[in-house]
């Protein structure tokens, strides 16, 4: 089949297209409605289908004879830990694990939070809620109490799943206390917390609320699978936007496990028993997608690995667990092979390692940098492809679908538009642009399966954010260009969210934390280009009157406050103090303007703008501490 007949079909006939791809799945209903829109117009896939993504996870594979293959291969450089456990190994912690939740009340449409490190029980943690019918929420393992307090408060989780620890190279990051500290916060408590002891660190329990992981799942009778509609809710997941408040992007049982299923052939070119690595974490989509959902729906063996591309030991850790393990398809963010690029620039961990049975690397995050993309390719000798994807849509808008037709890689672009997705380049008007020029990038409507059907609690705010801007289409919140042959080019936010190190965070909300400083009038947080993270965050403050804080202090203070309220993953990095902000006659903060001044790009200045002397004046303070190169 060919790229090209693939999309057509799956554009003329998207009915037809994703029916065909949800008979791969074993449903207790198959679906009659295959696409319906709801009383608000929102699409949603599989109505009226009864199923259980967790069923179809893990229980088919052992009904259908793959009970002793590897399902999960854990791999912990940071606490010298191997384990493998089989699907039936995996059925019956998940089962146990169900039954231990259901003790503690929770039921179909409960939420339970999930705050956890990359270990094992993270994954079973999730497949368990969704067993249950019930909708789990993974709060990233980094982010601060403020953060997962946000979380708690907004999805009111009955239960929620944590660890004793993390291991952040060879430091152990207590998790408890900082769970503690985020209930306190939130004005919704849950009923009860479980812990899952580690070796590394021991946690208090408090008597009638917290309980210990293991001993509670021994004590557990296993729990069945749950009937699920198509459109129950499997997951929450906050990601960042441009306002302060994260986003609960929802995801619906079944157009997700149709669509990932449908990725791991058509994307990935994985077939049942093969090996697919995501090296992620499950607190971002990349890891709920490919380290947890797809890999199993396929009947695949996922790797759930602890450490990081460099320092747990060195640069040779992605290539050795390949070697290792015969990973068919490695799975990570640019950051991670800018950082072994780094340590390892001739390659020398690469030619250690025999890659053989790798066919392909591929890339996304963040768009992948042509010089990375380059490297990478020569000292490896595969394919390395960028695909684009965000949150809201749970898997790649663009790739490059090695399961249908491998294309030529063009470097810069995440190649053509996936099976589904109608993706348009719309000048601010909401007029479709011509080939190569610069714009909005918008899919039409319906998004395919697996895309967000709403925000948790707030379909209004899933309007405004992403249907209203151009009507009939999503928003995706990036710009860029489509060229003649129909790449896609993905060139960065239009908005004020911020990836550092594959991460998105929002510069909305630093500014809220840079803003309470008692010495700060008001501020601007702008992302400043990385080598190694691609971007970092800093501050430009203007000072109350009357104000004496020297320029260092002030930034080591906004540093603390920042790692105390967000984490250390926003990896803010400087505060500058200038006289004025750049602002519209409005009062609008001209944010990319500066952004494109502190990157030494030529920068425009609206007509609105209050005083057109400001930029100058700041750009020469930048160069003269050195900010501007
Ligand atoms: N729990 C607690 N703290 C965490 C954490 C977690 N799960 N993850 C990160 N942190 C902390 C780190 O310890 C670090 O703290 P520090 O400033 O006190 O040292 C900070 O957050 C920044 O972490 P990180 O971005 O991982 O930077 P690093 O310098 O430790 O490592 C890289 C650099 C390039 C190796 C790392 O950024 C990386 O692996 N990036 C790839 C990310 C990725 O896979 N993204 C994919 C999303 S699809
Ligand atoms: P997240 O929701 O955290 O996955 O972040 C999604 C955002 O990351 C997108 O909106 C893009 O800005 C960026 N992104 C992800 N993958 C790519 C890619 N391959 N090329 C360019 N940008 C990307």
């Amino acid at each position: 089949m060919s790229y090209k007949a693939e999309y057509q079909r799956s554009m003329d006939d998207p009915e037809g297209f994703w029916k065909e791809k949800a008979e791969a799945l074993k449903w207790y209903k198959f679906p009659q409605k295959i696409l319906s829109q709801d009383s608000d117009g929102i699409y949603h896939w599989f109505a009226d289908g009864e199923m259980n993504t967790c069923y179809m996870a893990v229980d088919v594979h052992v009904e259908n004879g793959r009970g002793d293959q590897a399902a999960i291969i854990y791999d912990s450089p940071v606490s010298n830990t191997k384990r493998t456990i089989t699907y039936k190994e995996l059925q019956q912690e998940v089962a146990k694990t169900a039954g231990m939740l259901k003790g503690l009340g929770v039921e179909k449409g409960d939420r339970v939070i999930l705050y956890m490190p990359m270990i094992p029980e993270a994954v079973i943690g999730m497949l368990a809620v969704a067993r249950l019918g019930a909708i789990h929420s993974v709060v990233f393992g980094g982010f601060a109490p403020p953060e997962l307090a946000v979380r708690i408060e907004d999805s009111s989780p009955k239960v929620i799943l944590t660890a004793s620890c993390g291991i952040e190279v060879s430091r152990v990051i207590a998790y408890k206390p900082l769970l503690d500290k985020a209930i306190s916060l939130s004005s919704h408590k849950p009923n009860a917390c479980v812990v899952f002891q580690r070796p590394e660190a021991t946690a208090e329990l408090k008597e009638g609320y917290d309980y210990d992981w293991t001993t509670l799942a021994a004590q557990a009778q296993p729990a069945e699978c749950v009937p699920v509609k198509g459109t129950d809710p499997l997951y929450i997941l906050y990601t960042s936007g441009t306002t302060g408040k994260p986003k609960g992007v929802v995801r619906e049982n079944g157009g997700h496990a149709v669509a990932l299923n449908y990725s791991m052939h058509a994307i990935y070119n994985v077939k049942p028993g093969e090996v697919f690595w995501a090296a992620s974490d499950v607190g971002w989509v990349v890891g709920h997608s490919y380290i947890v959902y797809a890999p199993l729906l396929r009947g695949a063996t996922t790797i759930v690995f602890e450490g990081k591309p460099i320092m747990t030991p060195d640069a040779g850790t992605f290539w050795r667990i390949c070697e290792e393990y015969k990973v068919k398809a490695l799975f990570s963010a640019p950051t991670a092979f800018r950082a072994i690029k780094k340590e390892d620039a001739n390659g020398d961990f690469l030619k250690k390692y025999d890659l053989s049975g790798l066919t392909n690397i591929f890339s996304a995050g963040e768009r992948l940098d042509p010089p990375t993309q380059e490297w990478l390719m020569e000292k490896s000798g595969k394919q390395v492809i960028d695909h684009w994807w965000q949150t809201e849509t749970g898997w790649g808008i663009t790739a490059n679908l090695q399961g249908i037709e491998p294309m030529p890689i063009k470097l810069g672009s995440s190649t053509v538009p996936t099976p589904g997705f109608n993706v348009k380049i719309l000048d601010d008007g909401g007029q479709e642009l011509p080939a190569g020029e610069q714009g909005f990038i918008a899919i039409k409507l319906p998004l395919p399966p697996s895309c967000l059907a709403t925000v948790w609690g707030d379909v209004q705010k899933f309007k405004d954010s992403y249907l209203s801007m151009f009507p009939g289409y999503y928003a995706s919140g990036d710009g860029g260009y489509i060229d003649q042959d129909g790449y896609v080019f993905v060139m960065g936010r239009v908005d004020d969210v911020i990836n550092v190190a594959g991460h998105r965070l929002s510069t909305g909300e630093m500014e809220e934390v840079v803003g309470a400083h008692p010495a700060v009038a008001e501020c601007a947080v702008v992302a400043l280009d990385d080598d190694l993270k691609g971007q970092v965050p800093i501050g430009l403050v203007v000072l109350k009157t009357g104000v004496d804080i020297d320029q260092a202090t002030l930034s080591k203070e906004l540093i603390n406050d920042i790692r105390a309220q967000i984490g250390a993953i926003a990896c803010y990095k400087d505060t500058y103090i200038v006289k004025r902000l750049p602002k519209t006659r409005s009062g609008k903060i001209l944010r990319k303007s500066m952004r494109q001044m502190i990157n030494g790009q030529p920068y425009a200045v609206p007509s609105t703008i209050d005083d057109p002397g400001i930029m100058p004046e700041i750009e020469a303070h930048l160069r003269e501490l050195g900010v501007i190169k």
